[in-house]
């Protein structure tokens, strides 16, 4: 999975664009199965259950394609909850660590869906719908890392989890309730540094050791990947084995064989998905050239909100190669595709082949948070449609692109205007 090597074929992206149009998402299923066999391999001394966060990329055909691998699902929503429910994962294999608590917690817990309580408020609100319940505690271990500050969910500046140092009084809730804490959960951040990471994971073993009915510690995603060159990809076969000791010297110090669970969401999409766009045009200004794509940042977000890097290939024919800005659609300054890394407003201009209008492009690194987040319907574009390249390499519509009718739909005008 080298961010070298986009996984569409000049052929096969000429094939798509004439089928689905463009811009048009594109995912491999051989790609997201090899990414889910290659969580599967974590190391685990007592077990593991992987769950894939679906906000990565929630379309019912990549959540069946996870169902059939076998793994479960990290929901940040009810909606989410639901979401997953229809695409056929039992209530068992969902669980919820949400910012929010949805209104129907209750149904929900009742159904069976696992829940991690992020705040002891939420501790204290699932208590009073489901009094006796197996529950997990997330925590915010002290400690966060993150590709950028907007990615980063540890540490005393980062509103997510239960603060550690309030472990003793969310025991106290929890036992108020009859609330069993059967799991404890940790997550830093997206993009994490793999030796925070694992130095949270002793972290966590520490609060494990404080809830003794705890027989699962979930530490969460943020495995890194190399979408471009330079990048550091984290390899989980690596970063998992230290844990694993850790694990082992926690059962031998305590008797307690934790399971583990790992929730990634960018691991297991993120560079098996892309943006199959079209340059629409090419400008000039007296230093820059800029070639215009149909799409931007409302397919993909990433490079406006966090000045993330994606891979563009341009499919011109031309040998010649000039400096080119790569820019979005939208009418939006700020809708730069090529920026400058961690820098949004920063035009960072790539080294490509001469195009011109028609040029298609390939945007890669683009299957996880960009269908899923993305500035939808701005400037009234429709939403693009999804793709997956099956194993018989065909390309099957997974979702089709929005209509202007779908678009207004819900829109309503009051009588006398
Ligand atoms: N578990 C929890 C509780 C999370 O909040 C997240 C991501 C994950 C797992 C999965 O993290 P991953 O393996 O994808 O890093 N939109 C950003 C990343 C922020 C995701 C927020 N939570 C991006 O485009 O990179």
């Amino acid at each position: 999975m080298s961010p070298e090597t986009p996984f569409l074929t000049a052929e096969q992206a000429r094939r798509v664009a004439d089928e689905h149009g463009t811009p048009c998402y594109v995912y491999s299923q051989e790609r997201l199965e090899a990414a889910a066999d290659a969580m599967l391999a974590f190391p685990a001394a007592f077990g593991l259950t992987v769950r894939y966060a679906m906000k990565a990329s929630p379309s019912a055909a990549i959540l069946r394609l996870f169902h059939r691998k076998g793994l479960h699902i990290d929901a940040s929503s009810g909606w989410e909850v639901r979401r997953a429910m229809r695409a056929g994962f039992a209530p068992d294999r969902i669980s919820l660590s949400t910012q929010q608590l949805p209104e129907d917690i209750g149904e929900l817990l009742a159904l069976g869906v696992e829940v991690n309580a992020c705040s002891l408020a939420q501790v204290d609100r699932i208590g009073a719908v489901a009094p006796g319940r197996a529950i997990g505690l997330r925590f915010n271990p002290g400690k966060g890392s993150g590709g950028t500050g907007k990615t980063n969910v540890g540490g005393s500046d980062s509103s997510f989890g239960i603060w550690h140092g309030w472990a003793d009084e969310a025991a106290a809730r929890a036992a108020r309730a009859g609330l069993r804490v059967v799991r404890i959960h940790t997550h830093i951040g997206s993009g994490s540094d793999p030796a925070v990471w694992q130095a949270v994971a002793d972290l966590s073993l520490a609060l494990v050791a404080r809830f003794p009915d705890a027989t699962t510690l979930n530490l969460g995603g943020g495995y890194k990947v190399a979408r471009v060159d330079g990048e550091k990809a984290t390899d989980p076969a690596v970063v998992g084995v230290p844990v694993r000791a850790a694990f082992e010297r926690f059962a031998e110090a305590t008797g307690r064989r934790l399971r583990l669970e790992v929730e990634p969401g960018t691991f297991l999409v993120a560079n098996a998905g892309a943006v199959l766009a079209r340059v629409v045009d090419v400008v000039r200004t007296d230093t820059r050239a800029f070639a215009k794509l149909d799409t931007g940042m409302t397919e993909l977000l990433r490079p406006s909100l966090y000045g993330a890097q994606h891979p563009v290939t341009l499919l011109s024919g031309s040998a010649e190669a000039e400096p080119t800005v790569v820019v979005g659609h939208c009418c939006e300054s700020g809708d730069l595709i090529t920026c400058a890394p961690g820098e949004s407003e920063t035009l960072a201009p790539r080294l490509l082949p001469r195009c011109a209008s028609g040029d298609l492009a390939i945007v890669g690194g683009a299957g996880a948070y960009c269908a899923a987040m993305s500035a939808k319907n701005y400037n009234s574009f429709p939403e693009a449609p999804e793709v997956l390249i099956g194993r018989d390499g065909r390309a099957h519509l997974i979702r089709r692109r929005q209509t202007l009718d779908q678009m207004l739909a819900n829109e309503s005008v009051p009588e006398g205007l």
